[in-house]
């Protein structure tokens, strides 16, 4: 089965009648439904199947050990996201491998295909949860703690899913293994479009990171209450997401997002209570963006104070810039130079697993032609040729590394 026919197969799982696209999260039941299509289909390609003590999934070829070349990604989404995002290099890692025992190479090291848990923290809020997890990089106590919007802990939810939340943390004999990693993923802006180029070589991953202001007014009856007696927590929300607009729009390379907005208890006829506002906050360089969050922190607290509330701000998860290892990015585009040419290198603004865990081990990253340059919504896209081509793209430099 090809990464084509792979993505085919999966596409009935976890479409969000609501909101287009795919809603995949954490130990929900579209997940569920994944994780077992993933070690049914890595089973199939003679992989031995375990999950680590946080709920990674991994397929090896060959006993594990030290040295190992893996490879994979995530299979979860974000609400209504795109069918690639994810999926593309765990399907592209499976036709990889297939492709490569057929011809009967046998590689020189142990060979894993890595479904992560959680990239997106759709459900928990922090992103790579399971890669951040295995390096260490999450507190245990913390991520056990989180909450998901039904305010559920990630312990209860990975308890009920027959998981021991007690066993998470970071795994010293999972990480000894990893040699090196290449995540194949689906480009998630125009870059290749641009390029007119099917694949890249990432080169590096901004810094990035989640904050949730939680602003609290008085609630109170929408028709009873006269616009002088009020302390409408709506009021600091709003112009917190025009300010986190304006204030990324004077920095260079800045990106500020707010994409969920939560008035409780959300009523129509109700002057909220409390409001909670998730940013998502991005700049270019090195340590540009917890000074871009103060900034608008600030006017957060200002528009607070003028309308007689409260708020207060946290942060909620936060990766450092990532510039991949420079010896595994030149091997991977010597590996591909004779049979795509010279493959561009290519910077991105969305995060991955192989950033986190560049931090611990040489990892590397190959992307995939986009035509519409949009993700993390329905109309992400990537033509069936270009998939094909990416998933040997992979193959060839599986091979080339584990040679
Ligand atoms: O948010 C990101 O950049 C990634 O898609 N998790
Ligand atoms: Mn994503
Ligand atoms: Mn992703």
């Amino acid at each position: 089965m090809s990464a084509v026919s792979l993505l085919a197969d999966i596409a009935g799982v976890g479409r969000d009648p609501h909101r287009g696209g795919y809603s995949r999260h954490a130990f929900d039941a579209a997940e569920g439904e994944l994780r077992a299509w993933f070690a049914e289909e890595a089973a199939r390609r003679g992989l031995d199947v375990e999950t680590d003590r946080n709920g990674n999934l991994w397929a090896w070829w060959g006993t594990p050990g030290p040295g190992a070349l893996v490879t994979g990604s995530h299979l979860d989404s974000v609400p209504g996201g795109g069918a690639f995002d994810g999926p593309l290099g765990v399907v592209s890692a499976l036709d990889a491998v297939k492709s490569l025992r057929d011809s009967g190479f046998r590689p020189a090291c142990p060979l894993a295909v890595v479904v992560f848990l959680e990239e997106e923290g759709s459900r928990f809020g922090v992103s790579c949860l399971g890669s951040r997890l295995l390096t260490g990089d999450l507190d245990a106590d913390k991520a056990r703690a989180l909450r998901d919007p039904d305010g559920v802990t990630l312990a209860e939810v990975a308890a009920r899913a027959g998981f021991d939340p007690a066993s998470f943390g970071r795994d010293d004999a999972a990480l000894s293994r990893i040699g090196r990693f290449i995540e194949l993923h689906v480009e998630q802006g125009r870059g290749l479009i641009d390029l007119d180029a099917p694949v890249a070589v990432g080169s590096t991953v901004i810094e990035h990171g989640r904050w949730r202001f939680s602003f609290t007014g008085q609630g109170n009856h929408a028709g009873a209450t006269l616009i002088a007696d009020r302390r409408d927590p709506m009021l600091p929300a709003a112009s917190l997401v025009a300010a986190a607009r304006r204030l990324a729009a004077g920095v260079a390379g800045a990106r500020a997002t707010i994409g969920r907005l939560v008035p409780r208890p959300g009523g129509t006829n109700v002057i909220a209570s409390t409001v909670d506002v998730w940013l998502d906050a991005r700049v270019a360089g090195d340590g540009n963006t917890r000074p871009l969050v103060e900034e608008i922190a600030e006017a957060a607290k200002l528009a607070a104070a003028e309308e007689g509330c409260a708020v207060t701000v946290t942060e909620e998860s936060y990766a450092g810039a990532v510039a991949f290892d420079a010896g595994l990015r030149d091997s991977l585009t010597g590996a591909l130079r004779p049979v795509l040419g010279e493959v561009p290198l290519l910077p991105t603004g969305a995060g991955h697993d192989a950033a986190i865990l560049g931090g611990h081990v040489p990892s590397g990253m190959v992307y995939v032609r986009n035509p519409t340059g949009i993700s993390h919504a329905p109309e992400e896209f990537a033509e069936d040729a270009d998939v094909a081509r990416g998933a040997a793209a992979l193959a060839t430099v599986l091979k080339d590394l584990s040679t």
